[in-house]
């Protein structure tokens, strides 16, 4: 790194941290008075300007926009009332809560496609200015980042890094681990102490930080429900989070594989919210068509979504009630149908 640069970042850190006064003051008592003082004045002025252009930990950049996420949850995603409500209320509360007990901590099941990636993105674009882009939301894909079991020590210490370091920059960081059913036990025991009550871990606070897990864990179950409500002939709409839980919770225990980790988070309660994720029907698949044509700039066509959503695969085989992948292939094969 250049000199100018450094002394840029460095700059831009002090004013992030809104430290400007603070940082210089050490120097300024045993230096240089005068000159401390000019810098801070001169600092202080473009203070502002810093703000403006550069993402910082600051409710400038990091704020809850309740009204978007509302928006955002009814309009672009489909099919998923449960799901809706439950992540709404959560964020909500927790977001407006000035001095949470601990960190928020989201479990998101369901079948692929299904929106479970697609909602941590809401939430990250109307808290954060940024989005998904911001410094401050951190994706962990097991498969991606922690893809050796012979490692998994490395990678321990290497993930309690990470939180720390982002946390410590700024409490208000958010962790979205996908496919957290693949994830090795020990990784997940490994930030257990980061989603509990503790008022601070070493010194840091996490109790500001938002985690979300999602998984396939559950997934079936969720689907039987669902079907049985479809074959009785009851509205889906009229499916509650208590016709699911029991299930839920009795498959995701049962499941080798997510058992592992769903008992040390379940049995002390650090999953403050199991937010289960319908399998997606057709006349969801043509909203999803219809979403994303809108996203692309074109035109909404009833006649392609109509036709796009009747070339999906849906199962069981003989009742063929729920798409295969959900809305996950609907972007890329729109390109076909346009
Ligand atoms: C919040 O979201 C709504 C709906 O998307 C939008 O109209 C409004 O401008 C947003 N408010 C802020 C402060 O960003
Ligand atoms: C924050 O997390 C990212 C991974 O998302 C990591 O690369 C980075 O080193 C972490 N920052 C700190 C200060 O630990």
């Amino acid at each position: 790194m250049n000199r100018r640069k450094s002394s840029l970042l460095l700059l831009w850190m002090l004013v992030c941290s809104g430290g400007v006064t603070e940082a210089i003051e050490p120097i300024s008592t045993s230096i240089a008075v005068g000159m401390a003082a000019a810098l801070t004045g001169f600092l202080a002025s473009y203070q502002n300007i810093f703000y403006y252009f550069h993402e910082c930990c600051r409710p400038e950049w990091i704020y809850l926009n309740k009204t978007g996420l509302q928006v955002d949850l009814e309009a672009k995603l489909f099919g998923q009332h449960i799901a809706s409500r439950i992540i709404l209320k959560a964020v909500t509360g927790f977001m407006s809560n000035d001095n949470p007990k601990k960190p928020l901590v989201l479990s998101l099941h369901g079948w692929t496609g299904t929106g479970k990636n697609f909602v941590s993105q809401l939430i990250a674009d109307n808290i954060y200015k940024e989005g998904m882009d911001s410094s401050f939301v951190h994706i962990f894909t097991s498969e991606l980042h922690f893809p050796h079991l012979s490692q998994i020590d490395t990678y321990k210490s290497q993930l309690q890094q990470w939180i720390k370091g982002n946390v410590s920059n700024c409490a208000h960081s958010m962790f979205i681990f996908d496919e957290m059913d693949k994830m090795h036990p020990g990784l997940i025991d490994s930030i257990k102490p980061y989603l509990e009550y503790y008022e601070k871990v070493d010194g840091v606070s996490y109790r500001k930080a938002i985690f979300i897990f999602l998984s396939n864990a559950g997934g079936e179950s969720i689907i039987q429900t669902t079907l049985d409500f479809w074959k009785a002939g009851r509205d889906r709409e009229e499916l509650e989070l208590k016709h699911l839980e029991t299930e839920l919770s009795v498959s995701v225990f049962n499941n080798k594989r997510s058992g592992l980790w769903h008992t040390s988070l379940i049995d002390k309660n650090l999953v403050d919210f199991f937010v289960p994720f319908l399998p997606l029907e057709y006349r969801h698949v043509t909203q999803c068509v219809m979403a994303e044509m809108e996203a692309k700039g074109l035109q909404p066509d009833q006649n392609v979504a109509v036709q796009l959503a009747r070339d999906v695969l849906y199962f069981p085989k003989t009742e063929r009630v729920f798409s295969v992948k959900g809305c996950k292939t609907i972007a890329s094969k729109l390109d076909f149908y346009t």
